[in-house]
């Protein structure tokens, strides 16, 4: 069934990558031909290479090699590369995910030349058109045919905007991901602890990594203090560092969090389920925090996730220095949230494919 049709999957980042090892596996395994497209907008080993071995993702069958610019002529590379790609290809149908400049441009050009695009992860609002992703985001929801949302709040943000038509709550494909490997954790545990030199709940799993964060010095700076304030007190603070940050990173702050690169997908959820809290401003750390029952600050104003703050699991602390020491100190309780309720029972990714197929017959 299918065997006929064609899908180009168009990413670039590393949280696509991850998204993208629930669907890619289950539409070949539904005969699907499905043509792979990195962008190339992350380049590093550790961004992007790692996770094409770990995930059982394919190997892609173009990569643009479109590496980091300012957005009009990253963003203006993709499309032209993309659009070459679909011209000479001629799938029915285009896929992407997220909300970065590969997401974007994936959908535009495919829209251009009249092709349905199917956006996972649709729906997402921050309400601040100040972030690239938010831009993103609702640029693509307006030029999908359909639209994966993974929460209620989405379905109902899309609604908002008068978007209605082809609209599925398919539930969140990176909890899927994550229910797949979640009996691995506990066999790897001791491994990756010893590697990286820590103790089980005796350190803080940090990473920062937007824009709105890295590239203002004010709100950067508080940040750090709150970490390195921590790390005085005597709690390890492990901080990944995504290659945005590396540029900001003194010797003042090595010498008192300990920095690591960027690590692959299990052993990042080792350790923010060994961690006695996450501190981040990644979207999708927050929510794995929330599915491994591990406490989580979110180093931002606002969330799109609005459903973790429901569950007493998040907080937000923005660049507080205050609310960072005062939240990190208190002694959290674990909380088996029931993920189920707002993300899925793992089987987003089944729903997606049956949908694109029965779109595609
Ligand atoms: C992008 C997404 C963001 C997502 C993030 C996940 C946009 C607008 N933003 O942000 O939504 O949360 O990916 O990580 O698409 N760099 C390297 N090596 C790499 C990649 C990047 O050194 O492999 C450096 C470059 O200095 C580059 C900077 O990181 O200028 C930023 O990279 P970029 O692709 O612009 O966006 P991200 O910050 O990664």
């Amino acid at each position: 069934m299918g065997s006929n049709r064609k899908v180009v999957t168009i990413v670039g980042a590393r949280p696509q990558f991850i998204k993208a090892s629930t669907i890619s596996l289950l539409l070949r395994k539904k005969g699907l031909q499905e043509i792979f497209v990195h962008t190339g907008q992350h380049y590093d080993y550790e961004m992007s290479q790692i996770f094409f071995d770990g995930l059982n993702l394919p190997k892609p069958d173009y990569n643009l090699g479109v590496g980091s610019d300012i957005h009009g002529k990253q963003t203006a590379f993709m499309l032209q590369g993309i659009e070459e790609i679909l011209i000479k290809e001629k799938p029915h149908l285009a896929i992407v995910y997220g909300d970065t400049n590969s997401t974007l441009a994936g959908a535009l050009a495919a829209s251009k030349l009249r092709l349905p695009v199917a956006h996972i992860e649709a729906g997402l609002r921050s309400y601040d058109r100040n972030m690239p992703e938010e831009i993103n985001r609702v640029l693509t929801d307006h030029i999908s045919t359909l639209l994966f949302a993974p929460t209620k709040t989405a379905v109902h943000n899309l609604k908002r905007e008068n978007i209605k038509r082809g609209v599925y709550l398919s539930g969140d494909v990176m909890c899927d991901l994550f229910l797949s490997i979640k009996d691995l954790l506990q066999s790897r545990r001791k491994q990756v602890l010893e590697r990286y030199g820590l103790k089980e709940k005796k350190f803080f799993l940090a990473t920062v990594h937007r824009a709105e964060n890295t590239d203002n010095q004010k709100r950067w700076k508080n940040i750090i203090d709150g970490l390195t304030i921590l790390a005085e007190k005597g709690m390890q603070v492990v901080l990944p560092a995504h290659p945005r940050i590396r540029k900001l990173l003194t010797k003042k702050i090595i010498g008192k969090i300990k920095i690591i690169d960027p690590l692959p997908y299990l052993e990042t959820q080792v350790l923010i389920s060994s961690s006695k809290m996450v501190i981040t401003d990644s979207g999708g750390l927050q929510k794995e925090a929330v599915f491994n029952g591990t406490f989580c600050l979110v180093l931002r104003d606002r969330t799109e996730w609005t459903e973790l703050l429901s569950s007493g699991q998040v907080v937000l602390v923005d660049d507080s220095i205050e609310k960072i020491l005062s939240y990190a100190q208190k002694s959290n309780s674990r909380k088996n949230v029931k993920i189920e309720k707002y993300f899925g029972n793992g089987k987003s990714s089944k729903k997606i494919v049956n949908t694109i197929l029965k779109y595609l017959n």
